[in-house]
């Protein structure tokens, strides 16, 4: 996320003496995930981010992963994932591959109070259904359906919740979420030719600084392990901090469709790249106006990528009988098209209502024991007459 951006209290320059009232000095750090050759962030703590107190044995969280026959369409029914855990014991991996997994959750506790950090992984946490709160070491974003919360490696974060009904769709990116570069100016702008504007992007606000310490319990996930580290400090207690490595919101709801005379390729639908994939995101738009325009997709060989699409709301005019919430996985090396009367169904129609979210992935998918759980049997048969 290279655009700047700083909250709190920070000292005219870097890495120089910046002191507390009381003479003490602020404990200065640097946030940044490859290395220190991408975008970074400098927070100031009340206390060292050090002071471990102690680390109990790590739990083995790794996806259960079935040995299946990858090339087959498969349909899942997202909603049938039970409501149950916090913002992080709900998460269910669906999906997955060495650059990411996909993971369905549907919390019913309000607010655990866990502080989680995820250290393997950059996340997309897609609000389907809930509002609430993201609060990050950084600042709060408050959350809608509808958003999409990237939340970088590294960042501590807790998710509070209004209410007791609430579905995420979650992508874990084992590399960095970036726009598009065909969306940016040499220098990080997005463009006009983008679908989304600076002004779109909420940034963290309403930063905690909580000068207290005692024992404050983080759950750390690396190598598929969950580690409970417990911190003397309180992991909320920076003053201030700036930089372009920080959590933000996206609503879907304001990205800006781009239309045509004829139908256009799904790379017109892009919102993220990260290694080996990419997310899209179809949203209520007019209709394609050349006079003799088929608005549904063209059959297509999508030769070298799996294709996911999770559907949020609206009918969806390529498909028959899905519902919200519904995940379809079409994989790389066999064509797929719109089901039976769907073309001929859009021919003629001026918009469609349809939301959905797309991760497109160069490397096959591996599925679950859990998405086995909530399989729609049969699914590649759906397009028989
Ligand atoms: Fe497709």
């Amino acid at each position: 996320m290279a655009h700047y951006h700083k909250l709190g209290s920070i000292p005219k320059k870097r890495h120089v003496t910046y002191y507390k009232d009381n003479g003490e000095l602020y404990a200065e750090q640097l946030i940044s995930s490859e290395g220190f050759s991408s975008e970074y962030t400098l927070t100031y703590h009340h206390y060292p981010p050090t002071l471990v107190t102690e680390i109990e044995e790590a739990v083995d969280v790794s996806p259960d992963f079935m040995e299946l026959d990858l090339m087959v369409k498969r349909n899942f029914s997202g909603f049938d994932v039970k409501p149950e855990g916090d913002f992080l014991t709900s998460r269910q991996v669906v999906l997955g591959n060495q650059d990411l997994y996909i993971a369905l959750a549907a919390p019913n506790i309000k607010a655990s109070g866990i502080f989680y950090k995820n250290s393997q992984a950059h996340e997309m946490v897609f609000i389907h259904k809930g509002k609430g709160v993201l609060k990050t070491m950084l600042g709060h974003i408050d959350f809608v359906p509808g958003d999409h919360l990237i939340i970088p490696k590294g960042i501590i974060y807790q998710m509070e919740f209004e209410g007791d009904d609430n579905r995420l769709f979650i992508v874990e990116s084992f590399s960095p979420f970036h726009f598009p570069k065909r969306y940016l100016s040499n220098s990080g702008q997005l463009l006009e030719n983008a679908p989304i504007y600076e002004r779109d992007i909420r940034r963290p606000e309403r930063l905690e600084s909580i000068d207290e310490l005692g024992d404050y319990k983080v759950l750390i996930k690396r190598d598929d392990k969950l580690y409970t580290y417990h911190y003397e400090s309180h992991p909320f207690d920076v003053v201030g901090w700036d930089g372009c490595y920080y959590p933000y919101a996206l609503s879907i709801h304001e990205f800006e469709p781009i239309t045509g005379r004829i139908h256009q390729p799904p790379p017109v639908h892009q919102t993220w790249e990260a290694h080996n994939f990419v997310t899209c995101a179809f949203v209520p738009r007019l209709f394609d106006y050349h006079p003799q325009a088929i608005p549904a997709p063209y059959n297509h060989a999508n030769l070298d990528s799996d294709e996911v699409l999770y559907y949020v709301d609206g009918d969806f005019m390529s498909r028959n009988n899905i519902e919200k919430g519904q995940i379809t996985l079409h994989p790389m090396g066999v064509a797929h098209g719109p089901h039976p009367g769907a073309v001929q169904r859009s021919i003629g129609q001026k918009e469609t209502q349809e939301l959905a979210v797309m991760v497109d992935t160069f490397k096959p998918l591996k599925i679950t024991k859990q998405a086995l759980n909530i399989e729609v049997k049969d699914y590649y048969k759906s397009w028989k007459s």
